[in-house]
């Protein structure tokens, strides 16, 4: 068979002169304009699949994937998982007849419990653009930083610059707490009450035509602005809500005087932001209409020890694991004895900071022998125990160096 030249793009008929790229095969020839046209096919029937996807839009599915990752928190898992399908099947079937309203969640509970977790894990799951802001940076407009329409303009980079996938995608707002309205609110950077940022962001979060100065790199000529319709984005917010549980007690205290008492189950009085109303949530701070915005509600529970010795062994990437990695990068087996991971854990409660604070701990009783591992490697060690009383601070770690246990400090 003889080879032919082709000097002419065999799917568009173009010349080589007429295209910038002409990438020539043994039997045909394909321009560069053709080839983006076959990878925007293609990619259009990727985010079909993923779309129709049944590990998306089966929510039992979507929460055992979090369950790798994050340690209890049913509740907001059932939550996040029931509303993400929700919103799968929402985008991907629009009905003449039905309007499906979108269910945008709001998630409460105390710091370091594993809300921005919870969204950033939903977010690698999915393969929808989604974007995380914190509401700390956004201002009314007029004021110095950001402004709510900075939101989509992230939602639309991470879709790579597609405003049909962004308008599909997922925002995370955090620190939503930190926009309700308080009287000593100190910046004079923002607007004194929080209240104008809420009022910004209601619109977005409802569902309307946003205009944002345009990010796409093929500009019309003469247009710096594009139109975003936000009523298919789901908006997730997160926030501490310091406080809240002050007004939550406070209000069912007085409920529970009286005849009328009521008997509160325990795992309420533990966690009293699962008893959080729209109402409680008004008095903390959020105008009532940034409120009703919400069809979910949903908190995550302040971890007991239990749960923070989880937190530290469970996850595909805890932080045992982690540092046993980087132990192991240098040949050392790091061990934990169950003792210890109890003291870390007991530690980080009474600090008050949860989850947060448990990886500082550990950084804390693994910094000397991290300084000093390659030079132990050399001297023979093997293996590092970290036991109550190393993770106390009350002694060194346990050593053995080629198979024989020393205690450390005989070293
Ligand atoms: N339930 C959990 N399971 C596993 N790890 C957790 C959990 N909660 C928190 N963590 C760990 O603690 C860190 C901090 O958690 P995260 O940022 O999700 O807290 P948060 O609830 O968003 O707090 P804040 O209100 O202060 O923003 C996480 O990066 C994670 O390592
Ligand atoms: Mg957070």
């Amino acid at each position: 068979m003889t080879t032919q030249t082709n000097h002419s793009c065999d799917f568009c008929g173009k010349s080589k002169e007429d295209v910038e790229k002409l990438i020539v095969g043994e039997h045909a020839a394909i321009c560069n304009d053709c080839i983006d046209l076959c990878s925007e096919i293609l990619n259009d029937e990727k985010d079909k699949k993923v779309l129709n996807n049944k590990n998306t839009l089966n929510p039992t599915l979507i929460k055992d994937y979090l369950d790798d990752y994050v340690i209890g928190q049913d509740d907001a898992k059932i939550a996040l998982s029931v509303a993400v399908s929700q919103h799968f099947k929402r985008i991907n079937n629009p009905s003449k007849d039905i309007k499906l309203e979108k269910t945008n969640v709001l998630m409460l509970g105390p710091t370091g419990c594993g809300k921005t977790m919870l969204a950033r894990k939903i977010a690698e799951y999915l393969d929808l653009p989604f974007a995380i802001c914190d509401a700390t940076g956004i201002t009314e407009a007029g004021y110095v930083g950001d402004d709510v329409e900075s939101i989509l303009t992230r939602l639309i980079n991470e879709a790579d610059g597609d405003i049909e996938k962004a308008s599909r995608g997922i925002v995370y707002i955090d620190e939503i707490d930190k926009i309700a309205r308080k009287g000593e609110s100190v910046s004079i950077t923002r607007d004194v009450s929080g209240e104008g940022v809420q009022q910004a962001l209601l619109k977005m979060i409802e569902g309307s035509i946003m205009r944002i100065p345009s990010t796409s790199k093929r500009k019309h000529p003469g247009s710096d602005m594009q139109e975003v319709d936000t009523s298919s984005i789901l908006f997730i917010c997160g926030g501490a809500f310091v406080g809240l549980d002050k007004i939550i007690e406070k209000r069912m205290d007085t409920r529970s005087v009286g005849f009328h008492s009521v008997t509160v189950d325990k795992t309420v009085v533990n966690n009293p932001y699962r008893m959080a109303t729209t109402k409680d949530l008004i008095q903390y701070g959020l105008i009532p209409e940034f409120v009703g915005r919400f069809g979910l509600i949903t908190n995550v529970d302040e971890l007991t020890i239990e749960n923070l010795v989880q937190v530290l062994k469970e996850p595909k990437n805890s932080i045992v694991k982690q540092y046993q990695y980087i132990f192991e990068l240098d040949g050392i087996n790091l061990m934990f004895e169950n003792d210890a991971l109890s003291q870390i854990a007991e530690k980080a409660k009474d600090l008050k900071t949860n989850a947060r604070g448990l990886k500082n701990i550990i950084e804390k009783i693994l910094l000397p022998y991290q300084f000093e591992a390659m030079d132990l490697v050399e001297r023979g060690l093997t293996k590092i125990i970290i036991d109550k009383n190393s993770a106390s601070g009350k002694g060194e770690a346990l050593m053995e160096f080629n198979k024989k246990t020393v205690d450390a400090k005989s070293t």
